[in-house]
């Protein structure tokens, strides 16, 4: 059964624009995906989108429907009311290109600030062994498909442009929590101090695990439960081990006395 629809469509560029009106046919099964599709099809042949596999796994067709950030190939149009005006918006924390297409690059820039797994010294391929409990541990946190949508929703940079400097983002935490809870990840031994970097350079803090994120995620990877809240669990543990603050504080004197 088909039937038309009243849609509202973001258009625009980094100078401004607004929503814009449409009346289109929606025919049985189809997704918003498909509508934005007949639109470019029909009354607005240079509608922006961006879209690969219409098939929720390339992560690229994130947008803001009636104001929740969904994946447009994933949200079928029969969730809604044949009458409802359905409003279609880019997402709201990255700078628009044009159109429903933003800018997700502040993601790549968070991304390439978590340093990389380090391989177990002296293990060579096909030999690194583990537990499965740690392999299905980390296994949820891969599956996710760098839609963005967690980074767009949490609220510490949605609206607050000034924090993203000093804030990885949840998807960003979620892959520093994964590495530093991989039993055979050696960069300790390089050096780099994961907790500390959590901490300091990829503002962990600012979390106040409102799990928003984890509403979003079309992989429903529990990012709050499962990867923050335990991140700034072992990072508190750390600062509170009186072992480490022995360590610490006998390292300072060290430093101290070599003054
Ligand atoms: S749980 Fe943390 S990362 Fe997720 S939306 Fe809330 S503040 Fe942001
Ligand atoms: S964690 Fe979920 S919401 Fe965030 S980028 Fe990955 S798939 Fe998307
Ligand atoms: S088009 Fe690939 S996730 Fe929607």
């Amino acid at each position: 059964m088909s039937y038309q629809a009243h849609f509202k469509v973001w258009r625009g560029d980094a100078d401004g624009g607004g929503l814009a009106g449409f009346d289109v046919t929606v025919n049985e099964g189809e997704v918003v995906l498909d509508i934005i599709h007949r639109l470019q099809a029909t009354a607005a042949p240079d509608l922006a989108v961006r879209w690969n596999c219409k098939a929720g796994k390339c992560g690229s067709c994130s947008a803001e429907i009636n104001g929740r950030p969904r994946l447009m190939c994933m949200t079928r149009m029969s969730v809604f009311d044949p009458a409802e005006t359905i409003t279609v918006t880019p997402m709201r924390a990255f700078p628009v290109v044009r159109d429903l297409v933003t800018d997700v690059s502040y993601n790549y820039a968070k991304a390439r600030e978590v340093a990389s797994f380090v391989p177990p010294p002296g293990v060579g391929p096909g030999e690194y062994r583990m537990r499965q409990q740690d392999v299905d541990r980390v296994q949820e946190f891969r599956k996710c498909i760098e839609c963005f949508l967690c980074q767009n929703t949490c609220h510490v940079v949605r609206d607050h442009e000034e924090n993203k400097p000093a804030f990885a983002g949840p998807r960003f935490l979620m892959r520093v929590a994964e590495l530093d809870m991989h039993p055979l990840d050696a960069a300790a031994e390089t050096g780099v101090d994961r907790k500390a970097a959590a901490r300091a350079e990829h503002g962990l803090g600012y979390c106040n695990i409102t799990k928003c994120c984890t509403e979003v995620c079309p992989e429903q990877i529990k990012i709050t439960d499962n990867a923050l809240i335990p991140l700034k669990e072992r990072v508190v543990d750390r600062s509170y081990d009186p072992l480490v603050w022995l360590g610490n504080k006998i390292r300072r004197r060290g430093r101290e006395h070599e003054a």
